[in-house]
């Protein structure tokens, strides 16, 4: 099938797309956008989570087919033109990352955070996780990345 879609708001066709192909499979086998990985493909570690029409989803569970049509955000999306992303600088400044796998995912479940609700508390950053799993570390260091970026974004928006 042809295959049309937004992704990080430009416009892609993608041909000869089989009906048995994952959007996971689609962005980074077809498009080359390999920041979403490939771990569990059984939607159990996060580390493929992307936004389908601004919903937070793990591609490696999507059928292509059914991300026709719709709009699709991937980490590579995060950071704009004037640099990096405030979940990224957060993420960098507390030296959440180890091998970087899980990164991805994390960036992309903590932005959903944010994005629903600008000051969470410690139960509502951990849920936010609770779907991403990083092979290498405690959790210490990212959650207080996820704090840092909360902060960091609620000083960035414009006061009523
Ligand atoms: S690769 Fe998709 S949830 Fe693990
Ligand atoms: S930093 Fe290696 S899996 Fe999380």
């Amino acid at each position: 099938m042809r295959l049309t879609l937004t992704v990080n708001g430009e416009q892609r066709d993608i041909e000869g797309v089989a009906g048995t192909e994952s959007l996971l499979y689609v962005l980074r086998q077809r498009l080359g956008l390999h920041g979403a990985k490939n771990a569990c493909e059984q939607g159990q570690c996060g580390s493929c989570s992307v936004h389908l029409d601004g919903v937070l989803v793990c591609a490696c569970l999507v059928p292509a087919p059914q991300a026709h049509g719709r709009s699709v955000e991937t980490v590579e999306g995060l950071a704009g033109g004037d640099g990096p992303h405030p979940v990224q600088e957060a993420f960098l400044a507390c030296g959440a990352v180890q091998c970087g796998f899980c990164t991805p995912g994390m960036l992309k479940a903590t932005e959903d955070l944010l994005r629903r609700c600008p000051d969470p508390g410690e139960a509502e950053i951990k849920d936010a996780l609770a779907g991403n799993l990083c092979r290498c570390t405690g959790y210490r260091h990212i959650l207080e990345a996820v704090r840092l970026a909360a902060a960091r974004t609620r000083a960035l928006e414009p006061r009523p």
